[in-house]
């Protein structure tokens, strides 16, 4: 395909310098480990590139399972690192962890995307093995979710960090944070003397990228709390919801869960292999209980604190993603759309933008609250895609196309004039354009 060749041979040789043989890195700068969900969509896009090293990135997401089933959201790759990584988690706390250090939360549950996704790549009897050796790891993954993520038995998984989201600094996510009183009396007094600077040598992130594209400092030491917090508690979560702590139904999160739902029942059809009734009951509760997301004052789906029971009307680019959930109400949906095409909410220049172009948290250059990204937009097509709206499909496609060919392969990118901003030669960005430009 000469179409977007350029970008094409660009996607590759990011892909492959941040190869490190069986696992990829999202960024050799600043993100030296592996991660659940950037490595999923690497997969992703190598699936329509080199199948056969798209599987072994799968395989190498697995090396990283806990005896429970969870899929933690880091593995500790690198050795040397700015920080020590390992020692901040030391997921050896828990007696389920592997013997490869881990973080100890997950991320969203993507991976059954991928797996399928090469599945539908191979020939039948290729595909009959690798389900066969995939769907019972998945299975796990997925009963985790449900036995230790759905306290109430709602159909709603709950996520204990916003790093589990995905988007760590989002408004909702910091919002229902903060109202934990999260943040300590000496932080508190940092930022009133105006003295927090003195903290930013202690990052990493902004010695390659500018601060004002970066969360900010004090917000990082909130998240680093909440870390500390769930460690103490050896990552066992009735230890960590009993202290009602941060605890969130994430619309990201579900959403993505659902859509992962229907690839095992999809697969497991494939290889006849018999799913449990009560599993299979949770996948289906799950689907209706995304419906309780949907707040009718304000037309928008939220994520809900599992605490309180509100839900957190902060709107952000997860208000988007019931769209990828797949089989959600159609009036839903499309008004979902319609704010898509809203030049005052989300169609800005350059979209997706990650938070609504009039909402006061909106920041062009800061990371989950106001630039555009690759992973949501491309949640965000196929799901255009598969509610038919293709005309929308086929747009939304080539701006943001154009927009990493002209911007560049980052990580992020400004919604008002598409600029490349974060970290440059990002992974999944080079991923899941490789995934667009594929022919339909
Ligand atoms: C940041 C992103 C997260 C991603 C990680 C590695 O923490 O917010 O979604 O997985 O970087 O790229």
């Amino acid at each position: 395909m000469d179409y977007y060749f350029k970008l094409i041979e660009d996607c590759e040789t990011v892909l492959k310098e941040n190869d490190f043989g069986k696992y990829t890195v999202p960024s050799k700068e600043i993100y030296p480990h592996q991660w659940l969900w950037d490595s999923s969509f690497v997969a992703i896009g190598l699936a329509n590139t080199n199948i056969d090293r798209a599987k072994q990135e799968v395989i190498s997401i697995f090396e990283g399972q806990w005896s429970d089933g969870m899929l933690p959201h880091m593995i500790f790759r690198a050795k040397e690192t700015h920080n020590d990584d390992r020692e901040f988690w030391a997921s050896w706390r828990n007696p389920k962890s592997p013997s490869i250090p881990t973080s100890g939360i997950t991320q969203p549950p993507i991976v059954a995307e991928a797996i399928i996704r090469i599945g539908k790549k191979l020939p039948k009897s290729e595909r009959l093995s690798w389900y066969k050796l995939m769907l019972p790891k998945l299975i796990d993954y997925h009963e985790w979710i449900y036995r230790e993520r759905d306290p109430s038995n709602s159909g709603l998984a709950i996520i204990i960090h916003p790093w589990e989201s995905g988007l760590d600094n989002s408004p909702p996510l910091l919002k229902a944070l903060k109202e934990k009183n999260y943040t300590p009396i000496w932080l508190k007094i940092l930022i009133a003397l105006g003295v927090i600077r003195i903290l930013d040598s202690f990052r990493a992130d902004t010695k390659h990228i500018p601060k004002d594209q970066r969360a900010t400092t004090s917000d990082l030491i909130i998240l680093n709390l909440l870390r500390s917090r769930i460690k103490k508690n050896s990552y066992k979560i009735k230890k960590i919801l009993s202290k009602k702590s941060f605890a969130v139904e994430d619309l990201t999160f579900n959403c993505i869960l659902n859509r992962a739902n229907a690839h095992v029942i999809e697969m497991a059809k494939f290889i006849k292999y018999d799913l449990d009734e009560k599993l299979i009951e949770k996948f289906t509760k799950t689907e209706k209980a995304l419906e309780t997301l949907w707040d009718p004052y304000k037309s928008q789906y939220f994520s809900r604190d599992y605490f309180t029971g509100n839900l957190i009307k902060e709107p952000s680019i997860a208000s988007l993603m019931p769209l990828y959930a797949g089989n959600l109400d159609k009036s839903k949906l499309k008004i979902i759309v319609e704010s898509l095409e809203n030049k005052d909410l989300y169609a800005s220049n350059f979209p997706v933008p990650s938070v609504p172009l009039n909402s006061p948290w909106f920041k062009e250059t800061e990371y989950w609250q106001g630039p555009s990204w690759i992973n949501t937009n491309w949640f965000i097509i196929d799901g255009l895609k598969r509610s038919k709206y293709l005309d929308h499909y086929e747009a939304l496609k080539e701006t943001t196309l154009e927009m990493v060919e002209n911007g560049g392969i980052f990580e992020y990118y400004n919604p008002n004039n598409g600029h490349g901003q974060g970290i440059e030669n990002f992974s999944w960005t080079a991923a899941l354009c490789l995934d667009m430009t594929k022919k339909d």
